[in-house]
């Protein structure tokens, strides 16, 4: 057991195609997208930062240098806009380049998710750390005093001191999108896991249980990474990871407050843009 309860690194896996989204995605990253005037990605380090997280490694491949771009000074561009009432919509990215470090590591063949977390050891080493999809974006309502999706699960860590999973029930007919758990309610919310399942058919899912992209990990999942075989569609899955983790020690599985969006898909995408319009952009205005 790491001898921190504190979460100080959060991994993001970006390396995908995300074909969903061609053209759009041809050259540029899913994770640029923008949600109103803010890409996803950037959302996602803001929510680490909320959860206390400031060091940042993304997990990159070809075609993802915006990303990089985007976390780094534009000189000219601010140089041109320095004194002008223009200066504040870079406000919040400066904070959050001011207060975080940003790590890149490349995943040079895209074996799946679970790859892309092996991927990010080397900066991890040997200590619990988050893991963002910054795809699945989570919000709370602009006048609430809670935290997004992964300051829940980072004030969970501290009480309980093992891999925690942020879960949603969703429709069965939607399950076979997602990884889902088996498991004993052992708090109001919070589930002991027991067993998950990658992409079930309905009739095959063991509940309706929904594995979201926020995690927090306990560095043994490396050791069952690199024991996991490449499971459905050749991908290295981080549920048959999470699934061997949770046979030896403790996985917990949360139901956060709040929304969620999934931005991977152009439904979800649409849904989170009109949903910032109305509630964070227009009441910032
Ligand atoms: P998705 O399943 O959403 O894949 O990956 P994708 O490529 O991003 O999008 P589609 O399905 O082609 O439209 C879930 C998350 O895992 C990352 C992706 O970047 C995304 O954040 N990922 C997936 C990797 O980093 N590496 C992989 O090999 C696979």
């Amino acid at each position: 057991m790491s001898a921190t309860n504190v979460i100080r690194k959060c991994l993001f896996p970006a390396a995908g195609y995300g074909t969903r989204f061609l053209p759009a995605t041809k050259a540029m990253p899913k994770e640029m997208l923008p949600i109103v005037n803010k890409p996803l990605i950037q959302y996602g380090v803001e929510e680490a930062l909320e959860a206390g997280i400031t060091q940042i490694g993304f997990i990159t491949g070809r075609g993802k240098r915006a990303i990089a771009d985007h976390f780094d000074n534009n000189y000219e561009l601010e140089h041109q806009i320095k004194g002008t009432s223009k200066e504040k919509y870079l406000d919040d990215i400066r904070n959050v380049m001011d207060a975080c470090d940003f790590v890149f590591m490349r995943q040079r063949k895209m074996l799946g998710l679970g790859h892309a977390i092996l991927t990010g050891e080397p900066m991890i080493g040997n200590e619990p750390f988050a893991v963002i999809l910054a795809d699945d974006l989570c919000a709370v309502p602009t006048d609430s005093n809670e935290l997004r999706a992964l300051g829940q699960l980072a004030a969970l860590y501290k009480r309980y001191q093992c891999s925690i999973i942020a879960i949603e029930q969703v429709p069965m007919e939607d399950i076979e999108s997602y990884g889902v758990i088996a498991g004993e309610e052992i708090a109001d919310g919070i589930y002991q896991v027991t067993d998950m399942v990658e992409k079930p058919k309905p009739e095959d899912a063991p509940t309706n249980l929904a594995v979201i992209g926020r995690y927090i990990l306990t560095p043994e999942i490396f050791h069952y990474l690199r024991n996991t075989p490449p499971g459905r569609n050749g991908e290295v899955q981080i549920t048959d990871a999470l699934k061997l983790l949770a046979q030896d020690r403790q996985v917990l599985a949360v139901k956060f407050k709040g929304r969620r969006f999934d931005c991977g898909s152009v439904e979800g995408f649409v849904e989170a843009t009109n949903y910032y319009f109305e509630h964070h952009y227009k009441s910032a205005k």
